[in-house]
């Protein structure tokens, strides 16, 4: 069967689904997309697309756009920035402040809030906020392949206005001297980095060093190497959906990164990336469509990193 055959099956067969969990609500903005939108792209290591339904809409990236933001970092500081988060899964919510108290201010791993808000710390070091978000919205442009990726400046200051559990994370490890730079310019990119509006289609395509070993399509330029594609790809397997992470590689069994926007992009290595967007989360605060559409496409391919 075809890839973009199994991928209209998945639409059918999730159609019953479209509308299921809730909206974010904790952010304003999100609150007010519908909930009955579904999308599903995916694109294969060789360049061949495939999507159906919602997915040439763009959305809130959200949380997603941690693999990003993380493998600029990695860039810019290489494996120093293990100094200043780690690589072990939470078993907490997303936003969660509980373990920064036991571990000094050292967040456990780079896709919690905590993580992503010492990433962005990372990534501004030097700059002024304008020039980091000139760099990430260039590089997710660069990797998806298409300009006309924006940052949503409603949802960025929607959640600037409501981001109290984010600030108090900020300045918790600020005290603890893990935050660098002002809280507010820190949070700032954090806010924007979120706020990222993409497609389906323009996330599956940004996902594919991921699945390509660091390579864009086909034997495309390198984005990063082989090993740190592996890496990156762990920690999304066990990080990637927070305290659902367990759960998601049991059902799903490719990594995969969730955002609150509904939106989760995962990897089949060697094979494809595929992102799906359905705004109704579960109570975890991952799509839930999302979720069980790419149970189904894994199941359908055969697809799973355990063999
Ligand atoms: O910081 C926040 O709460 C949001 N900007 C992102 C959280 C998120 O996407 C968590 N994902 N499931």
């Amino acid at each position: 069967m075809s890839i973009s055959a199994i991928v209209q099956d998945v639409y059918e067969e999730m159609r019953p689904h479209f509308g299921e969990g809730k909206v974010a609500d904790y952010i304003p903005a999100l609150a007010r997309v519908p909930l009955d939108k579904f999308g599903i792209a995916v694109v294969t290591t060789d360049g061949e697309t495939a999507f159906a339904g919602d997915a040439l809409e763009p959305f809130s990236i959200q949380s997603v756009s941690k693999v990003f933001t993380l493998t600029l970092a990695l860039g810019r500081v290489g494996s120093g920035l293990w100094k200043r988060v780690g690589r072990e899964p939470s078993g907490d919510p997303f936003n969660s402040i509980v373990q920064l108290e036991h571990e000094h201010g050292i967040p456990r791993n780079p896709f919690i809030n905590a993580g992503a808000i010492v990433t962005a710390d990372v990534l501004l070091a030097g700059h002024q906020p304008r020039e980091t978000l000139g760099e990430i919205l260039q590089f997710m442009r660069y990797i998806s392949q298409d300009d006309t990726v924006y940052m949503d400046e409603d949802v960025a200051r929607s959640e600037q206005a409501t981001g109290f559990r984010n600030a108090a994370l900020a300045n918790y490890m600020r005290g603890y001297g893990n935050i660098t730079n002002p809280v507010e310019k820190t949070l700032g990119v954090y806010f924007h980095q979120c706020s990222i509006a993409m497609s389906c289609l323009q996330l599956a395509w940004a996902g594919q060093f991921l699945a390509n070993g660091g390579k864009l399509p086909g034997n495309g330029p390198r984005i990063v190497s082989a090993e740190r594609a592996r890496r990156i790809n762990a920690l999304m397997l066990t990080c990637g959906h927070y305290d659902a992470s367990g759960d998601f590689a049991f059902r799903v069994g490719l990594p995969g990164k969730s955002g609150v926007g509904g939106g989760i992009m995962a990897v089949a290595p060697g094979k494809a990336s595929i992102a799906v967007w359905s705004p109704g989360l579960n109570e975890i605060g991952n799509s839930a469509a999302g979720t069980r559409a790419l149970e189904l496409f894994a199941k359908k391919t055969g697809w799973s990193v355990f063999g």
